[in-house]
């Protein structure tokens, strides 16, 4: 079955096309980061506007990359939610719109399941039951993953998601959007040790993260410094080093009870944040204590892409689930309500 597959959640066009026998065919990627830059954040109407423009210039180049036409694609797959509503709504047309025209169905996919499935797409797919640390812009959960749609929250952010933390962490700092890259980049120059910031909620049992206020606790540390003439690119270098450093151990630590508690030795890392080279680390050596093993996938397919949307997709319409012709999204959108399949 040959799906294409659709993603429009935020500031990313992503377009891929996925063969469930021959695997990924083509990927291609808009990313309008120059875009929203200036404004220090995402501006959903441009977002919207922009989607328009990229997504069929971006379906003719996957179908040439992969040497296919638009009469061999048996399915589109679209992101359905969460995400900016105009932004999800521009997939959902485009893909309803195709899949009327073509006379195949169209599947609407969750964008976290797509972020969670992500691994698969590797060489070393991770195999059921396992843990998700799903990290994201817009949300930071552990699951524990039975099968496709066979999820169960464990734990979740009750404020601030982990990406959302490293966006507006950077942002109070004077550094760019996105957040998460500058952060990692500065941090490698970091001084270990100059400053410890907090890892909060770990002093208590549980699965749930609260990161708003470490957002803080840096704010305070930053002023601190500039209130003392220390505006330094060496200090900016260190704090954004003791906030990865905060961040990264309240993961691995809620990581390994989560293991603990369900006794699984695999672990799943998905969504932007999973692309921090400083996690993946502290959960690989975290995982030698369970003799297990972290999966991630491909740092491009950590952030937001086509690819993860495709094979999502093709995964339900193989199970024989699709979408009616109706042009829905959902904004939010809980992903214990998904079918198991
Ligand atoms: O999954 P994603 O592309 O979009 C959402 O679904 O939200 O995640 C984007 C988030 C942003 O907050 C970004 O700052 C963060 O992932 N991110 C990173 C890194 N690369 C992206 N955070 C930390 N380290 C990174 N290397
Ligand atoms: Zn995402």
């Amino acid at each position: 079955m040959l799906v294409l597959g659709l993603e429009t959640s935020c500031d990313e066009t992503g377009v891929a096309l996925y063969d469930s026998e021959q695997g990924l065919l083509a990927d291609a990627l808009f990313s309008q980061i120059d875009l929203h830059r200036v404004y220090g954040g995402v501006v959903p109407e441009l977002a919207s506007r922009d989607h328009v423009k990229r997504m069929l210039p971006l379906i003719r180049q996957v179908l040439e990359e992969a040497g296919r036409e638009a009469g061999q694609i048996d399915a589109v797959a679209y992101t359905a939610g969460p995400g900016l509503v105009g932004a999800l709504l521009v997939g959902a047309s485009c893909a309803q719109a195709l899949a009327l025209a073509w006379g195949v169905p169209a599947v609407g996919v969750h964008h976290m399941e797509g972020h969670l499935l992500a691994p698969m797409l590797e060489a070393q797919p991770p195999q059921f039951p396992f843990v998700a640390l799903l990290v994201s812009g817009g949300h930071t959960q552990v699951v524990r993953v039975d099968g496709i749609g066979r999820y169960e929250l464990l734990g979740e952010s009750v404020d601030d998601a982990a990406g959302e933390a490293f966006d507006k962490t950077a942002k109070l700092m004077g550094l760019r959007y996105p957040g998460g890259p500058e952060i990692a980049r500065l941090a490698e120059q970091g001084t270990p040790g100059r400053f410890v910031f907090p890892r909060p909620m770990t002093d208590r049992p549980g699965l749930d993260f609260s990161f708003s206020g470490l957002k803080t606790f840096t704010l305070n540390t930053w002023q601190q410094c500039r209130s003392a003439g220390d505006e330094s690119e060496q200090t900016r270098c260190d704090i954004a080093l003791a906030f990865q450093q905060a961040v990264v151990e309240t993961l691995t630590i809620k990581c390994r009870r989560a293991l603990r508690q369900t006794g699984l030795t695999s672990l799943v890392i998905a969504g932007g944040v999973s692309a921090n080279q400083s996690l993946r680390q502290a959960l690989e050596r975290m995982l030698g204590e369970f003799n297990g093993q972290v999966f991630y996938a491909r740092p491009r397919f950590c952030t937001d892409n086509g690819a993860m949307i495709a094979y999502a997709g093709c995964q339900r319409l193989l199970a024989g689930q699709h979408d009616g012709p109706a042009i829905t999204v959902q904004p939010r959108w809980s992903m214990d309500t998904l079918p198991a399949i």
